[in-house]
C-alpha cells in the first residue's frame, strides 16, 4: 500500500442529458430502457463519495443533445497543468471535445490541440513517471505520439484487443501514482490486451493485480483510486477483496445505469492534475 491520498481535483459532468440512443461500443443497446434520473442520482453518490474523501470536484455544464457528455475523462489528459485536447473516434460525441476545451482554458489550463483520435483519460492514464496508452479501437497510435512530445513523458503504448474493453481505463486501473508522485501500481484484466502487451505490464509491474473476467464483466476496473482509497463498482466484489487485501480501502458504488452506455467511476471522472498557471 501507497500513501500517496493527497487531496485531488477531479472534472465531472452531471448526467442531466444521458441517454443510450446510438450504440459505438458493445455495452450499449438503444433499444433496451435507460433511467436518466437513476443515473443522476447515482452519479451524486460518486460526487459525494469523492467530497467526502476530501477531493475538489468541478464541474462542467451539460450539453443537451450530448447524452455521453457525463464521461469526462474522455474530455482531455491534464498533466502538469497541461491539457492535451480530444479529438472523438465517433461523430455523436464530436461536439464534447470544444466544450471540455472551453472549460479548461476558462480554468487556466494551457491547452494543446489533439491532432489525432484521441479519447482522453480513457486511453491516456498517468502511472507515476510513465503515461500508460491503450490503442486498437479508439486513440490512435499518433495520438499517444503526440501524447508523449506534449507532456515530456515516455508513453508506453498498450494494444486492446476485446470491444467490451474498448479504452484502456475499461480494461486497467493505476491503483497507485495517478497524480504522477511515486512508483505506479495498477491492476488489469490480461485478456484485454495483446500477448505482447502484456508481457510489458508483466515487466513493468510485475506486483500488478490482476482482475477476474467477472469483475472486469462489470466494469470494476473502471475505478478511481487516490492511492489509498480506490471507488469502484459495488459489484466488483472479488476486485474490492483482492485491494483490500494488498492494504488499500475500497469504496464500492452503483453505476449501473451509466453501465449501460459503456461506463463507470472512472469513466465520470476527469483528474486534473496540477502546474503552471492553474496551479495558483
Ligand atoms: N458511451 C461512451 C463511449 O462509448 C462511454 C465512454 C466511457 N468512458 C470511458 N472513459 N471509458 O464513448
Amino acid at each position: 500500500m501507497t500513501t500517496d491520498a493527497g487531496s485531488r481535483r477531479y472534472l465531472m459532468c452531471r448526467p442531466t442529458y444521458f441517454a443510450v440512443n446510438y450504440r459505438i461500443n458493445p455495452w450499449m443497446d438503444p433499444t433496451a430502457p435507460w433511467d436518466t434520473a437513476l443515473a443522476v442520482a447515482q452519479w451524486e453518490t460518486l460526487r459525494q463519495t469523492y467530497v467526502d474523501l476530501g477531493h475538489t470536484v468541478e464541474e462542467i455544464e451539460p450539453l443537451p443533445g450530448l447524452p455521453d457528455m457525463v464521461f469526462a475523462a474522455n474530455g482531455a489528459t491534464v498533466v502538469d497543468g497541461t491539457a492535451l485536447a480530444v479529438q472523438f473516434r465517433d461523430p455523436e460525441r464530436a461536439d464534447e471535445a470544444p466544450a471540455y476545451r472551453a472549460w479548461l482554458e476558462h480554468a487556466g489550463y494551457d491547452v494543446q490541440e489533439a491532432k489525432f483520435v484521441n479519447e482522453g483519460e480513457g486511453d491516456l492514464l498517468l502511472a507515476g513517471d510513465v503515461i500508460l496508452a491503450g490503442t486498437g479501437f479508439r486513440t490512435t497510435h499518433a495520438a499517444h505520439a503526440r501524447a508523449q512530445e506534449i507532456f515530456g513523458r515516455p508513453v508506453i503504448t498498450l494494444q486492446l484487443v476485446d470491444p467490451r474493453f474498448y479504452h484502456l481505463d475499461t480494461a486497467l486501473c493505476v491503483l497507485a501514482g495517478s497524480d504522477g508522485a511515486g512508483p505506479a501500481s495498477i491492476a488489469y484484466l490480461p485478456e484485454a490486451f495483446s500477448p505482447g502487451s502484456r508481457a510489458v505490464l508483466r515487466r513493468l509491474f510485475p506486483d500488478a493485480v490482476t482482475a477476474s473476467a467477472a469483475d472486469a464483466a462489470v466494469l470494476g476496473l473502471n475505478a478511481v483510486s487516490d492511492g489509498r482509497t480506490v471507488v469502484l463498482p459495488v459489484q466488483a466484489k472479488g476486485l474490492a477483496a483482492a485491494l483490500e487485501e494488498r492494504g488499500y480501502r475500497t469504496i464500492g458504488v452503483d453505476m449501473s445505469e451509466l453501465r449501460k452506455a459503456g461506463g463507470g467511476p472512472k469513466c465520470c471522472t476527469l483528474e486534473l492534475r496540477p502546474g503552471g498557471r492553474a496551479d495558483s
